[in-house]
């Protein structure tokens, strides 16, 4: 069976006092959640101090990017090897708002899935459709060419070792969340994909993620479908009482 996992993806926010501050309501409220993973995913720059406040604790820490060659002139970047030094186990890769904002492409994302895994870092990558592309019927056409583009190339192993977090970009910080169901049919259609790139082991093994507007209501819920295996949160992620709300709503749920 596949563990769960929660990650909270707290994008451009928390400075290093309100991240001490959130982690450190986290590890005390969770200590005895022991049937999902948890991740936190702060900024580069709290990612030492947070990785302090959770020795000795079930929270993992996470990046939010990466870039794919290990070192040399690439002003502003930083990598795997970087992330793994300093106790970081996941890595977002190819969120939609680096493909919105910064030029991310499915092609950047496979070779940033490789230097990850190169490294011994979880990738978590992102895929999903706009409005669009969900209103004209394309989201399976989308959603199958970013996971054949940017997981290319990919044996068996290497694929059952990422997370994948299916965001539709119309629930992400919108308050409108995909019904379960309408998750659950995209969910199930990756792990189909997954199956022709690297066979049925392979693709029951990989854990997707949900992520837009999840909320401790919304929750239990999605967790309820076979093919939902945990969450990406965004807003939620940034107050403790949410996210701890999400992360123990989820272990209820029998799956
Ligand atoms: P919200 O939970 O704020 O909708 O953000 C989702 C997201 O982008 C997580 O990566």
């Amino acid at each position: 069976m596949r563990r769960p996992v929660i990650a909270g993806n707290w994008k451009l926010n928390n400075a290093e006092r309100e991240a001490v501050e959130l982690v450190t309501a986290l590890k005390t409220n969770l200590s005895d959640v022991d049937t999902v993973d948890i991740v936190v995913c702060p900024v580069f720059t709290v990612l030492a101090v947070v990785h302090d406040v959770l020795l000795e604790s079930n929270i993992a820490l996470g990046a939010q990017n990466v870039y794919w060659e290990d070192a040399g002139a690439f002003t502003g970047e930083v990598s795997a090897p970087l992330l793994k030094e300093i106790g970081v186990e996941y890595v977002i890769i190819g969120h939609s708002e680096r493909r919105q904002y910064f030029g991310e492409t499915n092609q950047t994302v496979n070779k940033k899935i490789r230097a990850a895994l190169r490294h011994g870092l979880v990738p978590i990558v992102c895929v999903g459709e706009v409005l669009e592309e969900r209103e004209a019927n394309k989201t399976f056409d989308v959603i199958r060419r970013q996971c054949e583009e940017c997981l290319a190339g990919l044996n068996a192993d290497e694929l059952k070792k990422n997370i994948i977090a299916y965001e539709p970009v119309w629930a992400i910080g919108t308050g409108k969340t995909a019904t379960s169901q309408q998750a659950e049919e995209v969910h199930k259609f990756i792990r189909g994909l997954l199956a022709k790139m690297g066979g049925k082991e392979a693709s029951e093994a990989v854990r997707i993620q949900y992520g837009g507007s999840v909320k401790p209501d919304n929750i239990a819920d999605l967790m309820a479908q076979p093919d939902i295996d945990g969450a990406l949160v965004g807003g939620a992620s940034l107050k403790a009482d949410a996210f701890i709300q999400i992360v123990k709503n989820s272990c209820a749920v029998t799956r």
